[in-house]
């Protein structure tokens, strides 16, 4: 209901707009004339008559008001294709390139007319495309990058939380990929050291912990594509480079990481670490110098101080993990004898966010910093160890104490029985 009405106040402003001087819609034509459409949708060619249907079926153009017009020029009233395609009346052909960007922003850099139409929406897509490699690229007179209707599509363009719009987080992905996932179209295209500009952001970014979050997870704050690389500049806003992206959402691992040794050191920050595209899930195998351990890469040796911190921190770590497990099995020993545990398990939980804050504070590389932490998390629990153990003995004592009753019930059942054939024998 509402969407009806929004379409009907839109109309009413567009018919409004009509009436100013300088708005962007042909004043020469009455708004509903749309012939450009009516031909279009007749063509043989669904290169030429594909537009139109799109157009007509679903567009958030079409739905303010706008026609072909809008984006092409020419003559929206002449039914003739001549005079319709007239360049005397403004008509541009298929905007390409630079023109493109031009088309879209002639509204879209318009803060006056955007307020009209959607109050809150950004009219900065232009001037932050132009920062980003896409655009300073096609400044250069490369036509092989995005323009926008490469992420937008030209006709049939959605609101973009709109689901099936190319570029709602779960689309995202594959949108971009039909240029970088395409050896062909990114041939010749080098990294500053030289390589080939890799394709396999998609396949790697597949296997990430953040895909499966957003796709199998339903987790919309989970990033794609964009979200590290921004949707039409350099980087999403505020980050400054894209390998500082990490911190907007994690940022409690981001401050800790801001006080270690690394942050001098590493140009790539997280990403040195745990990669860019193919996050995969962290484990404790990771920390130290064993042999899936990612400081081993660059510490080894006895007098390095990094290997020392890392396998000492490894080790702090695997003795809480150890002392969780063994408490945790203590307690549901006692649990299922049937004896009130909830304090304990309230306890547990406690040692186990130590061990998380443990493996968070990791990321200050600074082993005096972590032992605290754990140490915490070992007093808590020794001390359900020594509630378990009270239990224990408790029930060993209880089922000694239920022994002897047993006994003692049973002898008197027994001389009961005896007292009774004595007295039976007797009559
Ligand atoms: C009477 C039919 C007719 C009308 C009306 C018409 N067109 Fe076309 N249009 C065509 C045909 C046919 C072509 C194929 C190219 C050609 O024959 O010039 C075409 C091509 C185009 C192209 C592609 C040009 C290219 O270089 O590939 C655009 C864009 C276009 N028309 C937009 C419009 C717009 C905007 C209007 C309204 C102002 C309009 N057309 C009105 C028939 C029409
Ligand atoms: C919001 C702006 C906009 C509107 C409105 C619009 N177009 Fe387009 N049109 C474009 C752009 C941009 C392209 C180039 C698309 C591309 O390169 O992928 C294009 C391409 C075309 C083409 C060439 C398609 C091709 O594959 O070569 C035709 C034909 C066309 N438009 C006709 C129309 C008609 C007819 C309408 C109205 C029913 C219309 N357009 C409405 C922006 C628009
Ligand atoms: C590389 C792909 C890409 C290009 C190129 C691109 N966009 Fe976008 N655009 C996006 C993504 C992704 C979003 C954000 C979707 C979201 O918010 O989830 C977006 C959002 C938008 C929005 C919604 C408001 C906003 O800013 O969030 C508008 C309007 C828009 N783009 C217009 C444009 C215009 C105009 C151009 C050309 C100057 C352009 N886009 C170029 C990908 C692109
Ligand atoms: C004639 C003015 C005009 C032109 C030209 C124009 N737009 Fe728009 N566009 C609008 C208005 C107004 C809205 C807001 C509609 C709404 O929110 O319902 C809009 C909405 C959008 C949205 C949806 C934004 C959202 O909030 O989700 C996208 C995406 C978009 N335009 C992309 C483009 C692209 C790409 C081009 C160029 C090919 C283009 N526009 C050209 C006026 C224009
Ligand atoms: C129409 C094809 C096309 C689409 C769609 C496209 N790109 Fe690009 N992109 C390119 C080309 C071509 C380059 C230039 C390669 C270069 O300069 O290394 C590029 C460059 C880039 C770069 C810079 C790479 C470097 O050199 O470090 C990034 C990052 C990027 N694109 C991200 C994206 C994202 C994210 C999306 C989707 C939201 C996207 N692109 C959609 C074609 C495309
Ligand atoms: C979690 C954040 C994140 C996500 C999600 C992400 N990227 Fe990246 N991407 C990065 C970082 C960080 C770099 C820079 C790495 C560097 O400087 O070595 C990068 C580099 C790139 C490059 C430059 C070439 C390369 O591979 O190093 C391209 C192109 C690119 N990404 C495209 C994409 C595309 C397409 C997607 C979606 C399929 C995507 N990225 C998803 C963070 C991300
Ligand atoms: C837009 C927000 C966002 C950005 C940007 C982002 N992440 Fe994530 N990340 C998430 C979400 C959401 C999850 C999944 C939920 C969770 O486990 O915390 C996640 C999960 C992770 C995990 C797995 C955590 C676990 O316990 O399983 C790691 C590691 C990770 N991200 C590292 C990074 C790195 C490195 C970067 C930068 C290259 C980055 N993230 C960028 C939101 C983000
Ligand atoms: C020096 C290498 C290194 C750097 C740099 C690094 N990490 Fe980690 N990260 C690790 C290791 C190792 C683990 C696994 C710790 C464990 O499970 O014991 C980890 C674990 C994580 C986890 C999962 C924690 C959990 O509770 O399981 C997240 C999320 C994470 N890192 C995010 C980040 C972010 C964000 C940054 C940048 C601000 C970053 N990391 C920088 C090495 C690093
Ligand atoms: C990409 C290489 C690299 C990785 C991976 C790496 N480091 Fe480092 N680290 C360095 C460099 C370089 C230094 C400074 C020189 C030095 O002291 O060895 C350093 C210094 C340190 C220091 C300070 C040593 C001192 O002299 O006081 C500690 C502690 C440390 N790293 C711990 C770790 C831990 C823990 C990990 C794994 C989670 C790790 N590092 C992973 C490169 C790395």
């Amino acid at each position: 209901m509402s969407s009806v009405t929004s379409v009907v106040e839109r109309l009413a402003i567009t018919a409004l707009l009509l009436l100013l001087p300088g708005h962007v819609v042909a004043a020469d034509a009455p708004a509903t004339a749309n012939r450009c459409a009516t031909c279009h949708a007749t063509l043989a060619d669904s290169r030429l008559a594909k537009p139109a249907t799109l157009f007509s079926q679903q567009d958030v153009h079409r739905e303010s008001g706008f026609r072909c017009v809008d984006c092409h020029g020419g003559d929206a009233a002449a039914t003739g294709k001549v005079r319709a395609h007239d360049s005397a009346r403004g008509f541009k052909g298929v905007p390409a390139g630079q023109a493109q960007i031009a088309t879209c922003a002639r509204c879209h850099s318009d803060a006056k007319l955007m307020r009209r139409f959607s109050p809150r929406q950004r009219v900065d897509q232009a001037a932050e495309y132009v920062t980003s490699v896409h655009g300073k690229r096609l400044a250069s007179g490369d036509t092989r990058v995005a323009t926008c209707a490469n992420c937008h599509g030209a006709h049939g363009i959605r609101l973009v939380k709109d689901a099936k719009s190319p570029v709602f987080p779960t689309n995202v992905a594959g949108t971009c990929a039909t240029c970088h996932a395409s050896a062909t179209h990114m041939n010749g295209y080098t990294l500053d050291n030289g390589k080939p500009l890799p394709t396999t952001q998609l396949a790697d970014y597949q296997r990430s912990v953040h895909a499966a979050a957003l796709t199998k997870g339903h987790d919309l704050s989970a990033p794609t594509c964009n979200d590290c690389h921004g949707n039409h500049g350099a980087a999403p806003p505020g980050v400054g480079a894209v390998v500082n992206v990490c911190g907007t959402c994690h940022a409690v691992f981001a401050q800790k990481f801001d006080t270690s040794v690394h942050r001098q050191i590493f140009d790539k920050s997280c990403v040195e670490c745990h990669g860019n595209h193919a996050i995969a899930k962290p484990s404790d195998d990771m920390l130290g110098t064993g042999a899936n351990a990612i400081c081993g890469t660059c510490h080894s040796g006895p007098d390095d101080k990094g290997a020392a911190a890392a396998d000492g921190m490894r080790a702090a770590i695997e003795r809480l993990k150890a002392g969780i497990e063994g408490s945790g099995s203590l307690v549901a020993r006692v649990r299922n004898a049937g004896m009130e545990t909830s304090a304990q398990e309230i306890a547990l939980g406690t040692a186990r966010s130590q061990l998380t804050l443990a493996r968070t504070e990791m990321h200050a590389s600074d082993a005096a910093r972590l032992t605290p932490i754990v140490d915490d998390g070992l007093k808590i629990v020794a001390e359900v160890d020594r509630a378990g153990e009270r239990a224990v003995s408790e029930l060993r004592y209880r089922r000694r104490g239920l022994a002897l009753s047993l006994g003692a019930i049973l002898l008197v059942v027994v001389a009961l029985g005896l007292k009774i054939r004595q007295v039976d024998r007797r009559t």
